[in-house]
């Protein structure tokens, strides 16, 4: 029995249509729609084959063979038909999906360190590689420990409101400390002797922010205590020190002075391309400062010597304003090779 549907016309425009979707299908997406109205399971050409099974043996045999080339002309074109469409959908991936190699990156400056930190490192680093120990204390001190401590009378001009920060309530006695020698004070506190540290730190004065002034300053100070330690291990010491930071060839000398933490007190010169210049303050301890720290002056002795980072930066690099030093321009620091690039 013939199927109403299965006729060699019938067919032939389920064929016709088939290949006909399937040429005129745009792109992959559109084939996938084309598949599953005119080639798979629920296309007319699968229902004229299932009606096959209907027919009587001749009929079956001559519409098989129609039906049959039909199916496979409409999965040759598919087939042909997906090879063409994936091939010009990897080209344009290739195209769109490019990345160009050659456009310059965006590059994300990588972090440096400031002049006056690598030059604080490379103090902390000889003095580590002497024995000593790297000792800090905090900005905001008691007032004791920045000048009772120290010997530095009620009635000493640091102490003054135009020198020192007072912290309020000033019966608090907090001040923003006005040098490291309060580091001396709290290790002498805090550790037997033997002593060697190096305390490097940020300080402050009531000065005005100029070529050569900042009221934000930092300073480096040692502290020897030890049996026997004389005016010559602190000479030497300070010699080492000039060498290391200025050149093997720079000189120092000592220039008496006054501190009321030392005794005696000197300031410490270098002589670096023709001059002498200032560099900071050193001396003997002061007994008094020992014996306010709790250690006996009878049987240890020891030296000080504090000096400014930024003066010593501004030395040897001869850097003349002291604006590029606080002031953060990042071309400063790269003229350091300091990242920033
Ligand atoms: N603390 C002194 C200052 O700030 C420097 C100094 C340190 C002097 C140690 C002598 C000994 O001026």
């Amino acid at each position: 029995m013939t199927s109403p549907h299965l006729s060699a016309d019938g067919v032939e425009a389920a064929k016709l249509a088939a290949l006909e979707a399937i040429s005129t299908a745009p792109d992959l997406e559109a084939l996938k729609e084309v598949k599953i109205n005119h080639v798979g399971d629920k296309s007319p050409v699968a229902k004229f084959s299932q009606e096959l099974g209907s027919l009587d043996a001749s009929a079956r045999a001559e519409f098989g063979k129609i039906v049959g080339q039909a199916k496979s002309a409409i999965a040759t074109a598919f087939e042909a038909r997906s090879k063409v469409l994936e091939a010009q959908r990897d080209e344009r991936v290739l195209i769109e999906e490019r990345v160009d190699v050659s456009i310059p990156a965006r590059r994300t400056p990588a972090g440096g360190l400031h002049p006056l930190t690598i030059l604080t490192n490379e103090i902390c680093d000889l003095f580590l590689g002497m024995g000593y120990r790297v000792a800090e204390g905090p900005e905001l001190e008691a007032e004791w420990l920045n000048f009772d401590a120290l010997n530095i009378p009620a009635d000493h001009p640091a102490r003054t409101m135009q020198d020192t920060f007072f912290i309020e309530p000033l019966d608090s006695h907090l001040v923003l400390r006005t040098h490291t020698s309060p580091v001396q004070v709290r290790t002498m506190l805090q550790e037997e002797p033997p002593i060697y540290v190096i305390c490097p730190g940020r300080t402050y004065r009531a000065d005005e922010l100029d070529a050569t002034h900042t009221p934000v300053f930092s300073q480096v100070e040692g502290l020897v205590i030890d049996k026997g330690i004389t005016m010559a291990d602190l000479k030497g010491t300070l010699d080492h020190f000039a060498r290391s930071i200025f050149g093997p060839d720079v000189k120092t000398r000592l220039r008496s002075s006054f501190f009321p933490f030392t005794e005696p007190s000197a300031e410490v010169d270098f002589f670096f391309n023709g001059r002498w210049i200032e560099w900071g303050g050193c001396g003997m301890v002061n007994p008094k400062v020992l014996r306010a720290a709790g250690i006996d002056p009878d049987v240890y002795s020891g030296f000080a010597f504090g000096m400014g980072l930024e003066r010593t930066l501004m030395v040897r690099h001869g850097i003349t304003d002291m604006h590029d030093i606080v002031e953060g321009d990042i071309r400063f620091a790269q003229g350091f090779g300091t990242g920033g690039r």
